[in-house]
């Protein structure tokens, strides 16, 4: 578990391969097993495979146009009528779907469109999202097409004990 979450980086060129539906349904239970605040879970996930889909967000959302390659791309949302806090709860869903595509050798992104108003209104439309049914990100998946290495992070002057 401590190597997956060290190991996870943002993955952003893919294999022209499908991803098998055991992982993502695996993907979306590791999604759902986030915390959230009260336990309300306002998430709502939409999974996108259809390459017209996948092209109109690639074409719409700035920095996400490796939509183009990915086989499969992952929609986490949230209902703003359920929690104010809904992208906090959703931030940790997207969290929990890295380190899993992390863990089953997928390499993925958050890409984001909260707070974005114009982003969020292309996922709105191509998803035919609600109105109260907002999109924290997306996340294109696939298996990687080249190897990556996580980045060293860990920063010990960033770490404070007992005061400042
Ligand atoms: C809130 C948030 C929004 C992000 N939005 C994008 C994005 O729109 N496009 C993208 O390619 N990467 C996006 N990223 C990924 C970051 O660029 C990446 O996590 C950062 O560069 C660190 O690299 P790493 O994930 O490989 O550790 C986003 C990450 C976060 C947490």
């Amino acid at each position: 578990m401590i190597e997956t979450i060290l190991n996870r980086k943002s993955v952003r060129k893919y294999l022209d391969k499908e991803i098998e539906d055991e992982k993502v349904q695996t993907l979306l239970k590791a999604g759902m097993a986030a915390p959230s605040g009260k336990d309300i879970r306002p998430w709502e996930l939409v999974v996108v495979t259809e390459r017209s889909v996948l092209s109109a967000m690639a074409e719409g959302l700035p920095y996400a146009k490796m939509l183009n390659e990915a086989p499969l791309a992952i929609v986490v949302c949230g209902d703003i009528e359920k929690s104010p806090y809904w992208y906090l709860d959703c931030s940790a869903v997207t969290q929990n779907i890295l380190l899993a595509a992390e863990a089953l050798g997928l390499g993925a992104v958050w890409t984001a469109t909260y707070p974005y108003e114009e982003r969020m209104q292309v996922a709105k439309e191509q998803l035919a999202l609600p109105d109260k049914i907002f999109s924290l990100c997306v996340i294109p998946i696939g298996y990687p097409a080249t190897p990556y290495k996580p980045r060293e992070k860990f920063d010990p002057k960033k770490v404070h004990y007992n005061r400042w």
